[in-house]
C-alpha cells in the first residue's frame, strides 16, 4: 500500500451562508498525480489550499504529511511546492535570476548548485533560455519556470492551481511530461485543470461541482463506468429544429463540421431519435459509434445534479 500524503475527511468551508467546499473526503498517495476538475467557482482553489492548511477549515479534519491541517500548518508549509492560479515571476529578471531569488527565499545553502540542477532538469539550458529575461518568454516557458520555482526546495507535495491555463497544446504536453517525471520520484502532485487530455494523464481524478465531490477514481475507470454512449451522425440542420434537438433521449448534442456528435444513455435511444428525425423530414446518415469522453461524463453528472438529464 502506498503511503497517504494527504487525507481529509468531511472538509467543509463556508463563506457567510455559502458552502463552497461541502464535506469533501479525499486521500492522496505518495507519487500520485491527482487531477482536480470542476466548473469555475466550484471550490477547487479553496479545497486545495485547505488540504495543506493554507485556508482555515469551517469543519472537518485532515492530515498532510502526517501533520494536522487545522493545527500544524506552519510545519506543513515548508514541505509544499505551491504554484498559485495567478502566480507571478520577475519579468525583468532572467530565468537564472528568478531561480536564484526563490532559492535564497527558501534558505537553500548551495544556491548556485541548486539553480544549475533546476536549469538542467527543466531544460532551460537548451538554446540559452537560462539567461533570457522572463518578460520575453512564451507563456509555456513562463509556466515551466513557475514550476521550477515551486520545486526549488524539493517539496514532497506539489499543489498546482491551473498551471497550464492558456498554454498551447504542445507546451502543455511538455509540462505534463515533466509532471509525470516528478511524480515518478515519489512527489505527490495535486493539479487543477479544465483540460480533459490532462485529466486523462492523471493517475486519479476528482471532479467537484459546487463544493461537492462527484467523481473520485482513475480516469479509465470513470470512463468504463460511464452510463453513456456516443455517436457521430451525418446531419447538419437539427439545430434549426429546437423541438427535435431538445429531446429527453439525448444527453448532449454538438455540431462538428458536417456531422453532429450525440451523447445518450443507449444506442437504442440514438437510433429511435434518428428514426423520429426522419419522420419529421430530417434525413440523417447512419450513426457511427465514437468514444465517450470525460467531458461527457462530467456534463452528464452536472445535468443530473441540476435535476435534469436533457441538455436544454
Ligand atoms: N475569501 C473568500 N471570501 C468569500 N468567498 C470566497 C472566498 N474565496 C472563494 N470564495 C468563493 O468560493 C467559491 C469557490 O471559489 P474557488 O476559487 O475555490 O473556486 P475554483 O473552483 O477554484 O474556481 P476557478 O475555476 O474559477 O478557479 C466561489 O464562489 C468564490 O467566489
Ligand atoms: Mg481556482
Amino acid at each position: 500500500m502506498a503511503q497517504s500524503i494527504i487525507e481529509v475527511r468531511d472538509l467543509t468551508k463556508t463563506f457567510g451562508d455559502k458552502t463552497v467546499v461541502d464535506q469533501l473526503n479525499m486521500t492522496i498517495e505518495e507519487g500520485q498525480l491527482y487531477g482536480f476538475l470542476g466548473p469555475n467557482g466550484s471550490g477547487k482553489t479553496t479545497a486545495i489550499r485547505m488540504m495543506c492548511g493554507l485556508v482555515p477549515l469551517t469543519s472537518g479534519r485532515g492530515t498532510c504529511l502526517g501533520f494536522d491541517i487545522a493545527t500544524q500548518a506552519p510545519k506543513i508549509k515548508p514541505l509544499l511546492g505551491y504554484m498559485t492560479q495567478h502566480f507571478s515571476l520577475y519579468r525583468d529578471l532572467t530565468v537564472r535570476e528568478n531561480l536564484q531569488f526563490v532559492c535564497k527565499l527558501y534558505g537553500i545553502k548551495d544556491v548556485a548548485g541548486r539553480v544549475t540542477e533546476l536549469v538542467k532538469q527543466f531544460a532551460f539550458d537548451n538554446e540559452g533560455r537560462d539567461n533570457q529575461r522572463v518578460g520575453t518568454m512564451s507563456g509555456g516557458w513562463k509556466q515551466r519556470l513557475a514550476l521550477a520555482c515551486a520545486m526549488a526546495h524539493r517539496p514532497r507535495i506539489l499543489l498546482l492551481d491551473e498551471p497550464t491555463a492558456g498554454v498551447d497544446p504542445k507546451a502543455r504536453e511538455a509540462f505534463w511530461d515533466i509532471l509525470q517525471d516528478i511524480a515518478s520520484t515519489g512527489v505527490s502532485v495535486l493539479v487543477s485543470t479544465h483540460y480533459m487530455d490532462e485529466a486523462m494523464r492523471s493517475n486519479r481524478i476528482a471532479y467537484v461541482l459546487y463544493g461537492r465531490l462527484l467523481v473520485d477514481d482513475a480516469p479509465e475507470k470513470v470512463l468504463a463506468a460511464a452510463p453513456l454512449v456516443a455517436a457521430q451522425v451525418p446531419l447538419q440542420e437539427v439545430f434549426r429544429h429546437p423541438h427535435l434537438a431538445h429531446d429527453p433521449r439525448i444527453v448532449r448534442l454538438s455540431q462538428q463540421g458536417n456531422s453532429i456528435r450525440v451523447v445518450a444513455r443507449s444506442h437504442e435511444d440514438i437510433g429511435s431519435w434518428v428514426h423520429d428525425l426522419a419522420q419529421h423530414g430530417l434525413h440523417a446518415g447512419t450513426p457511427v459509434d465514437i468514444d465517450v469522453g470525460l467531458e461527457d461524463v462530467f456534463f452528464y453528472l452536472t445535468l443530473q445534479q441540476q435535476g435534469s438529464i436533457t441538455q436544454f
